[in-house]
């Protein structure tokens, strides 16, 4: 009889909102001298997640480190001076899609992503660099970074740079990639909707670790599955009488979700051989007095009937329903004789008779499926062969199977959005497409890549491709045009389409100086605070990243007075860049009731214009949201 205990709630509550702030501590002994252990919060860890400077501490407790560990959480919480520009002439069917392909730094992206799809993502699906020792893992630059965000330059090195390969001998091996994957799979949580969950592919080198960063990330109560896959072995080493290992006949995907109490939808899988109808013992031995009932005069004294007595009642009522309409008897129907007249049936019903043994059993119809584990070794999980059959030539190593991510999709909605941030040749958005084709689902997909460079004597480099989002963007137009031709059907629904953005420095003109330390001669500079090189489309953009549009909205362009007007998301945001915008343009915008109306500082004409701006949406629509950059 003790009141709550608020300590205990608070720790809840704390690690719900920081999983990986949650230790074990050891609070005393029992007289045998085993430890009592209990829940606690690592303070130090806390601290960490509020400070923006790396906290030192020593104290033993139960966690898992590893060096730069405090770093990397401060870098995932840093801010960037960034943005995505959008491409069109890469893009397919800009103005219509609402797919999207990202090039750049996954790590960037996510934080260009955090406001905008904050909780808008239902599955993230990730293959990244296993960690073999010779993948090569993105080195982030921790100094960097850091002063990067404090001076707000926006400027540091060429991509590709920072690319190392990570082998075994360097004495950072699991360090490096822990890294690595640590500060994105935090940041990666929290576009994550509250139905939303991941699926990490992995294999044997990094699984232990992976999971241990995904229970701290994630939570323990959020860990599902580490689900096997099956996958094709290299028989290197069957020239040899003795072996040091056997070959990884199979690897990993680890399941999270977002939310504990989320349960997702049953499962099932093909069978290979069709399983034929039987029927089966209607008692079991689990113990519920309740489902002790009479059934054809027998009351079990132990056990249960397996249904709740109305079921059965009406399974008895169904089963000599059936032998009336097909006109047999017990002794003389057959099993199709069943079959076909269940599958003749509105809806599922069940059979119950008593058998020739006297005892009551229920009929299992035949099928073709049987309920899915987390054993997928029926499904091959990567193949060439796929990507192959596209492009005619081997074009990317090691690429997934569709297959293996349809199964995935089955797991959320037919609306889902679909993340992938190391999406190579893009396999993520061809198994989009096809189970939308399929199903008539309205999937769409976010595909993130860094541009990194291909190798000069490779069978892609040969075929023109430079780096691996073009032959991600490219994998995509090829599908998407094989679906359709093989779904001629859909074609006027499929979304084939994808909008190409690329991770840049910042629209805005950069700024070093505290305004102390401003001279006259540099103002003649300061004119205009957005970089000449920016388009009008890539500061709307920008804005919708900053205002948390989805970058996938639709985008018309309105001419109004001769000044293009953008309008995103049927009239939500509201935007015009060009020079001398007049009272008039205003004017018209501000009538159409925008959630935003944003202008850049130098379009306003003159002062007047200035001076009349916020009257004229005082009386039009006072509530509009209105932004000058
Ligand atoms: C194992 S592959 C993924 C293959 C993919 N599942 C497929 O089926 O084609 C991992 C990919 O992640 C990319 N990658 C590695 N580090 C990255 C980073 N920091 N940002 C974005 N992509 C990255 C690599 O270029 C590589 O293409």
């Amino acid at each position: 009889m003790h009141s709550v205990n608020k300590v205990e709630e608070n720790i809840k509550k704390i690690a719900e909102l920081f999983p990986n702030t949650l230790t074990e501590v050891v609070k005393g002994y029992r007289e045998d001298g085993s430890a009592i252990i209990e829940y606690a919060i690592d303070f130090e860890v806390l601290q960490q997640e509020l400070s923006e400077i790396v906290v030192e501490g020593s104290e033993e407790r139960y966690q898992f480190t590893w060096p730069d560990k405090k770093k990397s959480i401060l870098l995932a919480n840093a801010p960037i001076a960034k943005t995505l520009r959008p491409i069109r002439e890469e893009s397919e069917s800009f103005e219509d899609t609402q797919n999207l392909y990202i090039e750049g730094d996954n790590l960037e992206v996510l934080k260009l992503m955090q406001e905008t799809y904050l909780g808008k993502i239902q599955m993230i699906y990730i293959d990244p660099p296993y960690n073999t020792g010779n993948d090569f893992v993105y080195e982030d630059d921790f100094a960097k970074d850091t002063d990067e965000y404090l001076s707000n330059s926006g400027q540091y090195d060429e991509l590709g740079n920072r690319l190392v390969q990570n082998l075994e001998s360097n004495g950072r091996f699991h360090t490096d990639w822990l890294n690595m994957m640590y500060t994105r799979l935090k940041l990666s949580k929290d576009l994550l909707s509250d139905d939303g969950l991941i699926f990490i592919s992995i294999g044997d080198e990094e699984v232990d670790n992976l999971r241990k960063i995904c229970d701290e990330i994630f939570g323990e109560a959020n860990f599902r599955n580490q689900i096997i896959v099956r996958r094709g072995t290299k028989s290197v080493q069957a020239q040899f009488d003795t072996w040091d290992k056997l070959g990884q006949g199979v690897e990993y995907l680890l399941l999270y979700t977002k939310n504990a109490n989320y349960r997702f939808p049953k499962q099932l899988k093909p069978l290979e051989e069709k399983r034929e109808g039987t029927w089966n013992n209607h008692w079991r031995g689990t113990d519920r007095p309740t489902m002790r009932y009479p059934l054809f005069g027998i009351i079990p004294e132990s056990g249960q009937w397996r249904w709740g007595k109305e079921r059965s009642e009406k399974a008895i009522e169904n089963y000599n329903r059936m032998l009336k309409e097909v006109g047999e008897t017990e002794e003389s129907v057959k099993p199709e004789q069943i079959d076909q007249w269940l599958v003749n049936q509105k809806e599922e019903v069940d059979l119950l008779r008593l058998s020739k043994n006297g005892k009551p059993e229920h009929y299992i119809p035949p099928t073709n499926v049987t309920l899915l584990n987390s054993s997928w070794t029926d499904l091959l999980v990567g193949s060439s062969s796929e990507i192959t059959r596209l492009f005619g030539t081997k074009i990317f190593d090691n690429p997934k199977l569709t297959s293996v991510i349809i199964r995935m999709l089955n797991f959320v909605g037919k609306n889902a959005t679909v993340l992938d941030f190391f999406s190579g040749s893009a396999t993520t958005a061809h198994a989009v497409m096809q189970l939308n084709a399929v199903d008539g689902g309205n999937r769409k997909f976010i595909m993130v890549q860094l541009p990194e460079e291909i190798a000069e004597k490779s069978e892609a480099r040969k075929s023109g491709y430079k780096n691996i989002c073009e032959i991600g963007k490219e994998r995509i137009r090829r599908a998407g045009k094989k679906i359709i031709e093989e779904n001629p059907k859909v074609k006027d629904r499929l979304d084939i389409g994808f909008r190409v953005l690329k991770v840049d420095t910042t629209n805005m003109q950069d700024v070093y100086y505290n305004p102390a330390d401003y001279k006259q001669d540099m103002l003649a500079e300061l004119e205009d605070n957005i970089k000449s090189d920016r388009t009008s489309e890539d500061l709307l953009f920008q804005i919708m990243l900053d205002l948390g549009v989805l970058l996938s909205s639709k985008i018309e362009e309105l001419i109004i007075e001769g000044k293009k007007v953008f309008n995103v998301a049927d009239g939500y945001l509201m935007a015009c860049f060009d020079n001398n915008v007049n009272s008039n343009v205003i004017t018209e915008i501000a009538k159409k009731q925008p959630y935003y109306a944003v202008f850049r500082d130098s379009s306003l004409a003159n002062d007047s214009v200035v001076t009349n701006f916020e009257q004229i949406f005082e009386t039009y629509s006072p509530t509009t949201v209105r932004k000058v950059l």
